[in-house]
């Protein structure tokens, strides 16, 4: 954390207002972490619902930590005040940084980058929350390669401390000083990593999903794997709830990515439960419905 202290004080550039494009498990959480650290926060999105999920994700976070005392109802009010929604790009245009949190597709990402490289100022910081997606292959989209770079939250955004921040071949030292200050002020902990598919983290935990999903071929119950990987080897959850939580659409694409990018390391298994459960429309908490069974389109939170 010194390090990234000593990084973020040769930002130049302070950030005061923050866009968050994809208003969905990530860019909802974003937005909140932003607002409640008191960086306002404009959310756009291409479906007004989501949109509505993401302000009550908030209010719900918001509500909790109000009944357990650890924050007043003005903190409430004033969290929400912060955040503003809209489906249209052009209320972004005067944010000082963008994390874009749309779904994990190239093609998608790099037209929703490039489109909006052209409504904001030149200087204006552009991010992408992508859990897999090469920097560099996201920055070939963009006119200002040197103002990109990858930031990595991880879920639940408001409970999960660590931001990766990468390094595309063309960032500049600016544009990752002040990434590592916003993310400080958005009280996480920042660490700097170098471009490849995956990065850091998610080169660990996909192979391990990949792992899980070999196991269900060989005819392994999925709940025996959860209960032996929670109860006896203690991780907080199994893989099956934990695909449940990052949304069995999002860990397919992200599957897809890591196998092109590591095909000696990494099994393509589109044949797998992972994608054939997401083929089938079963997204994980999110609709209610993955490996479990959760509250009818309740996202987070299983009943
Ligand atoms: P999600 O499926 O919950 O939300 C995606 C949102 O993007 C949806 O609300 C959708 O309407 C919106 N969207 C799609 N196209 C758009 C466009 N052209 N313009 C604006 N909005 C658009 O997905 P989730 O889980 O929030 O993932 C978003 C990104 O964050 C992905 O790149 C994912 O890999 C990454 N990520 C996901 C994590 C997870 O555990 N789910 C963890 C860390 C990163």
């Amino acid at each position: 954390k010194s390090k990234s202290k000593k990084l973020a004080k040769q930002a130049t550039k302070k950030i005061s207002r923050a866009g968050v494009i994809g208003a969905g498990i990530m860019g909802g959480g974003i937005a909140y972490q932003s607002a409640v650290k008191g960086v306002p926060v404009v959310m756009k999105d291409i479906k007004q619902e989501a949109l509505d999920l993401g302000l009550t994700e908030a209010t719900n976070i918001l509500t909790k930590s109000l009944k357990r005392g650890r924050i007043s109802a003005k903190k409430v009010t004033g969290t929400l005040n912060k955040i503003t929604t809209t489906m249209h790009n052009n209320e972004l245009e005067n944010v000082d940084i963008v994390v874009e949190a749309v779904v994990e597709s190239p093609k998608v990402k790099t037209a929703v980058l490039s489109q909006i490289e052209k409504v904001v100022p030149e200087d204006t910081i552009i991010t992408s929350n992508t859990s897999t997606i090469s920097i560099d292959r996201l920055a070939e989209s963009l006119e200002h390669p040197e103002y990109f770079c990858g930031m990595h939250f991880f879920n639940p955004v408001h409970k999960m401390p660590l931001v990766e921040i990468i390094r595309g071949k063309r960032t500049s030292d600016e544009t990752i000083a002040t990434v590592t200050a916003y993310a400080l002020q958005m009280g996480k902990t920042p660490i700097v990593v170098n471009d490849c598919p995956g990065f850091l983290v998610n080169r660990v935990l996909f192979p391990y999903f990949a792992g899980f999903s070999l196991l269900l071929d060989d005819g392994v119950d999925f709940p025996a794997i959860d209960k032996v990987m929670e109860k006896d080897f203690g991780w907080p959850m199994g893989p099956a709830y934990l695909c449940d939580v990052v949304g069995l659409d999002t860990a397919t694409h992200a599957s897809e990515v890591m196998a092109a990018g590591f095909p000696e390391r990494m099994p393509h298994h589109a044949e797998g439960a992972i994608a054939k459960l997401a083929a089938a429309d079963r997204f994980g908490q999110k609709n209610g419905k993955g490996f479990y069974q959760y509250g009818v389109d309740k996202r987070g939170k299983p009943t």
